[in-house]
């Protein structure tokens, strides 16, 4: 009878012996958590699409904030619901909009909570798209003015991190530049460097109401069949100054993830986007799979990819059960 000798299962054997052997984890500290401030005072309402995440009232973000904080989150994403919207989106650095007085608020609650501010047009233009319309074309460097003063607006409310997610050609070249002019050289960018034209997107923009009015936005965010274009967007960016690099979506991009991790020496961060949490929270609202068990092994799949942060809708429900599993 053949002998078996190779048995990688010893390292299997126990709870222990597993755990010591186990090669990724993940922690509280990998995570930012996404909000959606809207005008108003005491709002909370449920996003349809995203359950258990909220349209919030700064008064709310606030709290919201602060209960991340204490579970240990390391940082949160400011989007904004704007009072108004017009064809260049200049409610996105009118330092009355809720996105910048939700910046302001959560800094003075919580200093030492990490605020990262999108930046882009799209949830404050008319139209709908994330910049400067010429006919139906974005044009690229008008829009590049635009995003300047929207990051220079968001760091004078506070903000630690610029994160831009309009995918114009130049951007993080342009918005270092505005920040340094304007005394920010310590505000960091996180670029959404390599950020496909994804279905995924589509709760979010419901969420945010942000969805173009006509076409798409294929002349701007990448194709899902190019991998090479990936690592030429990280190349620019990190020519540009970027000092965090961005793959969006995660679930279907990790082959993306994987070979952006191998290719430079930057922070690599992963946006578990609203379609994916959707799937989930629908599938398990059915009975259909077990939520906690998914979530955490979607997640872990990101970090084993070469993740070092995800940007996800679960944050906090993951903060909660790590805690329970400690
Ligand atoms: C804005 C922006 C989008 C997302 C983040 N920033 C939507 C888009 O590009 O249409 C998507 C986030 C998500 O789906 O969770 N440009
Ligand atoms: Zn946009």
């Amino acid at each position: 009878m053949y002998e078996q000798k190779l048995r990688p299962r010893r390292m299997r054997i126990s709870p222990a012996m597993r755990a010591m052997v186990r090669e990724t984890s993940l922690s509280v500290k990998d995570f930012v958590y996404p909000l959606f401030v809207v005008p108003g005072e005491n709002v909370r309402e449920e996003i349809p699409s995203m359950p258990g995440c909220y349209h919030l009232s700064v008064d709310e973000a606030v709290k919201t904030a602060k209960e991340c904080w204490e579970l240990g989150i390391p940082s949160v994403e400011v989007f904004g619901i704007p009072e108004y919207k017009d064809a260049d989106g200049s409610s996105a650095w009118d330092m009355t909009s809720p996105v910048q007085r939700a910046i302001k608020a959560i800094k003075a609650e919580i200093p030492e909570l990490m605020i990262v501010g999108d930046v882009c047009m799209c949830e404050y233009t008319d139209h709908g798209h994330c910049g400067h319309l010429e006919g139906h074309y974005v044009d690229n460097d008008k829009t590049l003015k635009l995003l300047q003063k929207v990051a220079v607006s968001q760091a004078q409310c506070g903000v630690d991190i610029i994160a831009p997610s309009d995918m114009m050609d130049g951007r993080v070249a342009a918005i270092r530049e505005a920040l340094d002019e304007n005394g920010f050289q310590n505000v960091s960018i996180m670029s959404y460097a390599v950020k496909y034209a994804s279905g995924y997107y589509g709760p979010f923009r419901d969420a945010a109401d942000s969805a173009p009015a006509f076409g798409d936005r294929r002349q701007y965010q990448m194709d899902p069949a190019n991998a090479h274009e990936a690592i030429k967007e990280v190349d620019l960016d990190i020519a540009e100054g970027a000092d965090i690099i961005m793959v969006k979506p995660a679930l279907a991009y990790l082959d993306i993830v994987r070979q952006v991790r191998d290719h430079i020496h930057h922070p690599v961060a992963v946006y578990n986007v609203s379609g994916e949490y959707a799937m989930v929270k629908a599938a398990a609202k059915n009975g259909w799979i077990d939520e906690k068990r998914i979530v955490m092994e979607t997640l872990l799949s990101m970090k084993r990819a070469g993740a070092d942060i995800i940007i996800t809708y679960h944050a906090m429900d993951v903060a909660r059960w790590l805690k329970e599993d400690a």
